[in-house]
This record gives structure tokens, C-alpha cells and sequence, in this order.
């Protein structure tokens, strides 16, 4: 059984606020933090880098969480690495895959700039970059895809998840399609890790690149990268850990996953989110996908039936939905929301501007769901925008 009431003894703040920006971060379950508490209390030393048994206690913990993370989007521990963030994982496959002068990769109009941004960069290399439409509700059509690829494309890089719209995109038929050519996928699940089942190996996608801080509900300063072939990405930094053998002269690199993994890690973070992570496996991400969707397609039936308020996205939704009342900023509308009702959603642009450039909207306030949010707070967010558009 699903009971939210006891999800939310683990996260304290939310006694204090209704918190509706988990599309940009979400709370951290105590077990977590904990967690953190105990390296910092008990066994604060460096990864791999003693003989002695506080480091050994602290490499084998980030070890063990490397293992919870791969084992929950099953993938072998290998071929995950930790990074900062979602932005870091997908700028290391952008900087070490090693494009050159005419090749070319496909993306598309409804990704976040992190995965745009380090694609349209390759630009200076003289790679050409093909960014295809949307439909009206963020939705990619595989087959845009399909008639961009060509004997140099080098890369697909999609979303599973919009931050914006919501839309879950077919990233099976993507993936499928792109390798008839013989081109590999990169999946940016920023949206969809913790919030839908993901299976790595059954999705076979060649790059997956993750927040631990969303919907793992990770501390921020952690993300992942999968890499089904890691010869085909370079390490983009070098030095202390990556490092078996060197002299004045040359060096010789580790094995992944360690070769991607340059300088003292994370370690508290790392920590942290395999805490989290454990956590959300006992109440099974499938449980958390129906519970989130559930209150996002109620959220937004709501608001679309109140006078003046747009909503974005395809009917069918992950655990999101964007909107604007009457012609109001969205930062108004949030801080609103925030001042009378006690709710954070987040505005402006979502760090997607070519997508809503595309759409000719200028921003849209977000609320986005959690494991832990309840129907009350859905009906808090509805009585607080009814009575912007009223007053509006
Ligand atoms: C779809 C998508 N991609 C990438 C990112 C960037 O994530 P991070 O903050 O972990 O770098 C986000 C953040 O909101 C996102 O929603």
C-alpha cells in the first residue's frame, strides 16, 4: 500500500511548505541524509587513496552506492559513473566522444539546454547539428529523426522526459531507429530516473545521463552517466584517481569506471544519493510513477478548466505540468503563490528556451510532482490560481 503520510515523515520540510519544484530538485529523505551524517561523523577520509581503515570504509561505501544506482537502472557498475549533475554527464560525452570537422548530430527542439547547448558548440568544429520540431504538445515524431540521419551522423541526443511540456517521448522507436544506421542514442533522463522505471539493458541506449538530485532523490552535487561502450567516450579530465602508472614522460590510465572519475569525489553526495536510492527502491519507482501522474493529470484538468489558464503538454503526462494565467509573468504568478499560498513552483523558461521560442510563449509557471506530494496540495495550487486569474 501506498501511503504517502508515511513518505513524508522522512522529509521534514514539507510540514512547513507545499514544494512543487521537484522537476529542478527534490527533498532529501532522511534515511539519506543520515547517511551523509555518518560519513561526515564516523568515516570522512578519500576514495582509494589510504591503507587505512577509515579511507577503506569510505571507498567501500561509494562503491556500494555506485552498485545501488546501477542495479536500479540495471546497468553493471562499470559502466556507471558519478558526475555532478545531469549537465556534467551529457558535456562529458559532448567533450570526450571527439567530434570532428563534418559530422553530425541529430537533437531536438524540446530539450533543456544541457542538451542542446554542448551539441550546438560542436558548431566550432565545423559539426553541423540537426535540431527537429515538436509537436504542439513537446511530443518528438521518431520519424523527424529518421529523415535527419545521414552518413555522418554521429550522435541522436533526446530527452526521455521534458522538463516543460511533460511529454514522455518514444525513445524506444529513437533509439531502434538511429541504430539501423549504425548511430548511437543518447538519452537525457534528467525527468525520468526515479520517477519511471528505466531499464537500461532492455532500453539499449549507448549514453544515459541523470541527476541523482531529482528524481533519485539524491543530495545536489550528484548525477550519473551510463556508458554502454566506454572506449567511445575519452575521459575529459585527468589525474589524481585515474592514474595507474606514470612518469616524466607518460601515464597510463585506469579502467572505467574509474578513468572518468578524475580528483576526490563526491563523496558525502555519492553516499547520499545510494542511500536514496535504496529508499526509493522499497517503495518501487512504479508506485512513485502512479502516485506522480496521478496528481499532475488532476493538477492539470483543473487548471485547464479555470478562466484564463493555459496549460502545456499532451494529455497523456509524466508528473509535470507548465502553465500561465491570463497574460501575467510567470515569475509573478509563482511569487504569488509563494507569498499567499505557501507553494514553490518554479517560472520563467526552464532552462528551455528553444522550445518555447518554437511554442511563441514567454515562459510558463511549473508545478511539478513528487512521491510525497498529496491530492490537498494539488487543491491548494488550484484555489491559489483561481485566485490569481481572478484578481488578474
Ligand atoms: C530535461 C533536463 N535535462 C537536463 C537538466 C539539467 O539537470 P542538472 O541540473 O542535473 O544538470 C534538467 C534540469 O532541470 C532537465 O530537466
Amino acid at each position: 500500500m501506498y501511503d504517502v503520510n508515511l513518505i513524508r515523515k522522512d522529509f521534514p520540510v514539507l510540514e512547513k511548505v507545499i514544494y512543487l519544484d521537484n522537476g529542478a530538485t527534490t527533498q532529501t529523505p532522511k534515511p539519506a541524509v543520515d547517511a551523509m551524517l555518518d560519513f561526515y561523523y564516523n568515516y570522512t577520509a578519500n576514495y582509494g587513496r589510504g591503507a587505512h581503515h577509515l579511507s577503506i570504509a569510505a571507498t567501500n561505501a561509494y562503491e556500494d552506492a555506485r552498485d545501488s544506482v546501477a542495479s536500479f537502472l540495471n546497468a553493471p557498475s562499470e559502466k556507471m559513473i558519478l558526475t555532478k549533475n545531469t549537465t556534467d554527464s551529457i558535456n562529458m560525452v559532448a567533450n570526450g566522444f571527439g567530434f570532428e570537422s563534418g559530422d553530425h548530430i541529430i537533437t531536438s527542439v524540446v530539450e533543456h539546454h544541457s542538451n542542446i547547448v554542448p551539441w550546438l558548440r560542436q558548431k566550432e568544429k565545423g559539426v553541423s547539428v540537426s535540431v527537429v520540431d515538436i509537436d504542439s504538445e513537446g511530443m518528438i515524431d521518431p520519424k523527424n529523426i529518421e529523415a535527419e540521419i545521414t552518413e555522418q551522423t554521429k550522435l541522436v541526443a533526446v530527452s526521455h522526459i521534458s522538463n516543460v511540456f511533460g511529454s514522455v517521448q518514444d525513445i524506444k522507436t529513437i533509439i531502434q531507429i538511429a541504430h539501423k544506421s549504425n548511430v548511437p542514442v543518447l538519452i537525457d533522463g534528467a525527468q525520468s530516473a526515479g520517477h519511471t522505471p528505466v531499464d537500461l539493458k532492455e532500453l539499449d541506449c549507448d549514453y544515459f545521463a541523470a541527476a541523482g538530485h531529482k528524481g533519485l532523490l539524491g543530495p545536489q552535487g550528484t548525477g550519473v552517466l551510463y556508458l554502454k561502450n566506454p572506449e567511445t567516450i575519452k575521459p575529459t579530465s585527468l589525474g589524481g584517481g585515474t592514474t595507474s602508472d606514470a612518469d616524466r614522460t607518460c601515464f597510463v590510465t585506469k579502467e572505467p569506471p574509474e578513468s572518468f572519475e578524475a580528483g576526490t569525489p563526491n563523496l558525502p553526495g555519492v553516499i547520499g544519493l545510494g542511500a536514496s536510492v535504496e529508499y526509493l527502491k522499497k517503495i518501487g519507482v512504479a508506485n512513485v510513477e502512479k502516485h506522480e501522474v496521478a496528481l499532475a493529470k488532476e493538477a492539470a484538468k483543473r487548471l485547464s478548466e479555470i478562466d484564463g489558464v493555459s496549460i502545456y503538454g499532451p494529455k497523456e503526462r509524466a508528473g509535470l505540468v507548465a502553465f500561465n494565467v491570463k497574460d501575467l509573468e510567470p515569475h509573478t504568478v509563482a511569487m504569488r503563490l509563494d507569498k499567499y499560498d505557501n507553494i514553490c513552483v518554479r517560472s520563467g523558461f526552464h532552462c528551455a528556451m528553444p522550445s518555447q521560442k518554437f511554442l511563441g510563449i514567454k515562459g510558463s509557471s511549473r508545478a511539478s510532482f513528487a512521491l510525497y506530494n498529496t491530492p490537498d496540495e494539488v487543491d491548494a495550487l488550484i484555489e491559489g490560481v483561481k485566485r490569481i486569474a481572478k484578481e488578474s
